[in-house]
Parts: structure tokens; sequence; C-alpha cells
């Protein structure tokens, strides 16, 4: 078996700030030390422009990231570092990907459908501020991940929507041009990454403004731990762990003894003067050698640049050849060169097909869709992939007698919709039959 690959982006907008650095730096890149892995970590710079159009804070804050993956101790040896900008075939698959992805699809996405309700509920046009970029979002996100045939992607619950579309564009470019071109990438999201409050108790985040630089200076770290909010009881009288945010961010970088350790402290009133200097000087134990790397790569960044341009060196090794065989594979070719496979292709193209997805929901539906991406029929949602596995095979080997059956899991639909649905099914049967 080939070893498993996993792939995951990080979008340069803003500064690292420790609940990242808890949360998902120093998680990855104790997972990427496994041999066992390949692992393809990337700054995600044209997801940052959707965002922000500002060149300046675009280039710090890519330098910001870069090197805080590498301060953090990110081998790029071992794990292909890259810059999303350095790979001209990751926007040229974007493209291919785009023309098999039904506009519906990314009408569905949620950071489209959250701009929508918000423009809904202040009275103004559906669009209106929201630009193609964000919209077609989740499909360079799907050129992100299929254009090293990912296996697996990290990430958060909120992006997982995202890597059931990449499996659904994936899919639909493997049937219309009739062969395996892409693995079907699984969104991997971890549950058990520590979440750190931020200086006012809710959680450590850029839109709450209370976060803690990963890489702040030494004074300035110690000046923000200070500021942590706490309550008003006075040195002796015991305190409580329970929503302390020092307490909690303690947690993120101390071992099981060392809180322990805090929590008996606690209960015995040590003054927060006294905690604030602990928290200080734990967290800056561990960040003290890394800070002083990131300070160099970012006062040097020259080596960052080497870095990115040996990543990229690296990671276009297998995306070249294989958008090559892409744009032979859509029609894009050497003109003197013979016309192949047509015939088989166009067979297959003809076919209507079951899609299999699962929603933000947590159910799993399947829809029909005809050859030329028409919705024929449509599920409502199921518990388990298998049931809605099993309604697709009733409906491929009975046809008219299953959907009459099955009413109450489809969406209603109209007389017109269902003559075309039957006829598609029936279509299925014979290809079927003919093997
Ligand atoms: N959209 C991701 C985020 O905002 C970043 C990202 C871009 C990504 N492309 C990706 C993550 C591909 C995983 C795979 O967090």
């Amino acid at each position: 078996m080939s070893t498993t690959r996993f792939l995951t982006g990080i979008t340069p907008s803003g500064t690292p700030h420790l609940g990242n650095y808890a949360g998902m730096l120093r998680p990855a890149i104790a997972a990427s030390r496994s041999r066992e892995v390949e692992n393809f970590y990337f700054l995600a710079d044209y997801h940052a422009l959707i965002k922000c159009q500002d060149p300046a804070r675009v280039q710090r804050s890519t330098i910001e990231i870069a090197a805080s993956w590498l301060a953090a101790g990110l081998d790029p040896e071992h794990v292909t570092f890259y810059r999303q900008s350095d790979i001209p075939e990751i926007p040229e698959l974007c493209w291919f990907l785009t023309c098999v992805t039904g506009k519906g699809l990314l009408n569905r996405a949620h950071a489209y459908k959250a701009a929508v309700d918000k423009n809904h509920a202040a009275g103004t046009e559906t669009d209106d501020g929201v630009t193609a970029g964000l919209f077609m979002y989740p499909v360079l996100m799907g050129a992100d991940i299929l254009i090293f045939n990912a296996h697996k992607v990290p990430v958060g619950r909120d992006q997982v929507q995202h890597i059931e579309m990449a499996r659904d564009m994936a899919s639909s470019f493997n049937h219309l041009y009739g062969s395996e071109f892409f693995t079907l990438p699984e969104a991997q999201v971890e549950d058990n990454v520590a979440t750190l409050p931020g200086l006012d108790g809710r959680k450590m985040s850029k839109s709450y403004n209370n976060t803690i630089p990963l890489f702040a200076a030494r004074d300035q770290l110690r000046k923000l731990i200070n500021s942590i909010t706490t309550d008003s009881r006075a040195p002796g009288e015991p305190k409580e762990v329970e929503g302390s945010a020092l307490f909690q961010i303690y947690q993120g970088f101390a071992s099981e003894e060392e809180t322990g350790a805090l929590r008996r402290q606690y209960e015995q009133g040590i003054a927060w003067g006294d905690a604030k200097q602990l928290l200080f000087e734990r967290i800056d134990r561990e960040l003290a050698p890394m800070r002083e790397r990131y300070e160099h790569l970012v006062a040097h960044p020259g080596e960052l640049e080497d870095i990115l341009q040996a990543g990229a060196a690296k990671a276009r090794r297998l995306a070249t050849p294989f958008v090559r065989e892409l744009r032979s594979a859509v029609g894009l070719r050497n003109l003197a060169q013979a016309a192949g496979g047509a015939k088989a292709k166009a067979a297959r193209q003809a076919l209507p097909q079951f899609k299999q997805y699962r929603e933000a929901d947590g159910k799993f539906y399947f829809k029909l869709v005809a050859a030329d991406g028409a919705l024929l029929l449509q599920s409502l949602g199921f518990d388990a992939p298998k049931e809605a596995g099993q309604a697709i095979g009733r409906l491929q080997r009975e046809g008219a007698e299953a959907l009459a059956d099955l009413q109450a899991r489809l969406q209603p639909f109209a007389g017109e919709q269902q003559a075309l649905a039957l006829a598609a099914l029936q279509q299925l049967r014979e290809a079927a039959e003919q093997g």
C-alpha cells in the first residue's frame, strides 16, 4: 500500500497567536514527524486575496506564517512546504474543476450562504459585497487538494463541507473523462486539540481582538499575560480553576504534573500576580528558542524565499506532469497528436450518475444528475451512508417501483421530472446490462 498523503493549507492573513500554535501548528508539526505519512503543507496566498486586498499585509503575513511554521519545528526536508502561488498548475486545475462544478453546489457553500444571509437580514441585495472570489473559493480549495491527490485533509470543522465538495468535483471529473485521475480526499477533523481562551476569557481569536501573538517579544508577552482578565480575589483567598483563562492557557502548555501543581496553588490562594508570572515563565520556556529562530527568519526573508522555492520545485515535480496529463484528458492537446479514446468517453459521458455526499448537518444524501448536470432526483438526509447506498441500489435495480416506495425519502418532484428520472434509471440499467 502506498503511504497516506496529508495536505493542508494555511491562509496567510494575520499573525499567528498562541491559540493557533496550541490548536494547529504544534499538533500538525508533531504529526508531520511520522515517517509513515507524506505531508504537504502550504501557504494559501491565493486564498488570502479573497479577504485581504492590502499587498503589504499579504506579504507581511506570508513571511510571518512561513517563519512561524519553520521556527516551530516544521522540517522542510521531510514535509513538502510551499506557497500556493508558486504552483501555476493550481489555478489551471482550478479552471478545469470550475467547468465540472455545478453552480448550485457552490450556492450551498457555508461561507457564501453566510454572506447572503447577512445581506438578507440587512435588507440589501442578495450578492451585495460578495466577490466571485468568495463564491469560487471551494473550487480553488478543491484544486489545492486534488493537484496532489491527497488522501487526508486535516481541517477545522468549518472546512469539512469544502472537502466534501472537493470529493464531488473529483468524482465528476473522473466520471466525465473516464478515468480515476483524482483520489477522493477525506477530511480529518481533530477534536482533541486545545482551544485556548484569549485575554478576555472568550476563545482566543483574531476577530475578538484578544490574542497573544505567538512570537511577541519577551516584554510584550509579559505585558499581555499580565493583562489577562482575572477576578478580584485577593492573595491568600482560594481560587477556582474553572473558568480561569489563565489556568486554561497554562494547561495548554504545561505537563499534567505542572498543571496539577498549579491547581493546588489555586486552592491555596496563589496571588494572581504570581500565577501570571508562572504562566509567563512556562510559555517563555517553550517559545524562547523558537522565537530566536523566528526573529532570524523574519529578518532574513531571502532564506524563507529559498526554502519556499525549494518546496515549490519539489511540489511541481508532481504537479507539472499531472496537469500535462489532465490537459490532454480534457482535449487541450498538441494538434498533431491523434484524438484518442473519444468513443468510450462519449458513451460514459452520456450516462446520468448518482452522487453521494454528506452535508454540514452530518446527514448523508444522494442525488441523481443527468449527463448535462441537470438535477433529476434529490434525496432527503439519511443517518448512515449505508442507508443512502441501499436506496441507490434499489433505484438502480428496480426503477419505477423503488421510486414509488422511496417517495418519503426524496425531495418532492414534479411529474415531468419523474419521467426524466425514470428514463435515466432505465438508461443506467441498460448500460449496466451491457457491462
Ligand atoms: N480554507 C482553509 C482555511 O481557511 C485554508 C485552505 C486553503 C486549505 N486551501 C486548503 C485547507 C486546502 C486544507 C486544504 O482554513
